[in-house]
């Protein structure tokens, strides 16, 4: 049996279709992703990350191709939006983390407690403290573990997350990126949408490129990282560890380009400078 969870095969998206302002953003779109597989999805703004991601969620049809998310249930996608004001309604935290298990699947309120107060901790939210708080009043960084937590009352079996990082400070971004990772190691499939590829190495094994709505690469990490590092244009896309290094090897020092880690930078050089 395959393990493949999304499959798009020949996808392409068009917004406005029929209207003199119809765009195509997505054009004959490939991608696999295997049960377990923790994914990257990276590419400038406006190259169609965001689109990708609703569709593979199941929030849009594709205009033509096909989208199948073979073994999986209804529901059980989950898209932590980029913009997490976009997914919160509820008038206080417990509201909108449980609105699901109460309007949806009507459950019994002993088990909407057991699992509000699961999916809180699974986010490192105090469940009694953050409880009668409206969502809206909070910090950017707490919002948007609300956002993942009435996500994971669903049970997704496979999470995407776009620009889980977005406008946070150092010490929100190293939160929200553990809890991806925790989840992942938890056996939950996760694709992570970011134009930042820094907060992506360390929590994904295969990168996807997409430029102008296509598949431009689609690899193991260091192998996507390798060949951007050739490429003039994308330059601005490494992480600057990488930059760094493409820099020293342009300079004439013998080092690896596709190394992003500081430590492994730093024996790289110290090999090179042979000290
Ligand atoms: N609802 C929409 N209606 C019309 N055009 C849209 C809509 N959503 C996105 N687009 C256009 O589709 C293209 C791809 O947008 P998308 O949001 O998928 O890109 P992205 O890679 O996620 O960008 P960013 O990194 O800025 O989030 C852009 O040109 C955008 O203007
Ligand atoms: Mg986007």
């Amino acid at each position: 049996m395959s393990n493949t969870v999304i499959d798009l095969k020949n996808v392409r998206h068009s917004y406005n279709l029929g209207t003199p302002i119809a765009r195509e953003v997505l054009s004959s779109v490939n991608i696999q992703i295997s049960r377990g597989e923790s994914v990257g999805i990276i590419g400038v703004p406006g190259s169609g990350k965001t689109t990708l991601a609703m569709l593979m969620a199941g929030l849009e049809k594709p205009t033509s191709g096909s989208l199948k998310t073979p073994g999986l249930g209804v529901g059980k996608v989950g898209l932590v939006f980029q913009f997490p004001e976009h997914q919160i309604f509820g008038k206080t935290v417990f509201d909108d983390i449980t609105y699901p298990l109460r309007e949806v699947l009507d459950l019994p309120s002993e088990e909407i407690e057991t699992i509000y107060n699961d999916a809180c901790k699974k986010v490192d939210l105090n469940a009694d403290l953050v409880r009668e708080i409206k969502p809206l009043e909070m910090s950017g960084g707490e919002r948007r573990r609300v956002a993942i937590a009435g996500i994971l009352v669903m049970n997704p079996e496979v999470l995407i997350f776009d620009e889980p990082t977005a406008g946070l400070d150092q010490d929100g971004q190293d939160i929200i990126l553990d809890e991806i990772g925790r989840l992942s190691t938890e056996g939950k499939t996760i694709i992570i949408i970011s134009h930042d590829m820094g907060n992506l190495l360390y929590n994904t094994k295969r990168f996807i490129l997409i430029e102008e709505g296509m598949v431009a690469d689609d690899g193991p990490v260091r192998e996507v990282l390798q060949k951007l590092s050739e490429r003039e244009d994308k330059l601005s896309m490494l992480p600057f560890i990488t930059e760094l290094m493409v820099k020293l090897n342009e300079k004439g020092l013998n080092v690896r380009r596709d190394i992003f880690d500081p430590e492994e930078a730093f024996s790289e050089i110290m090999k090179a400078l042979k000290v």
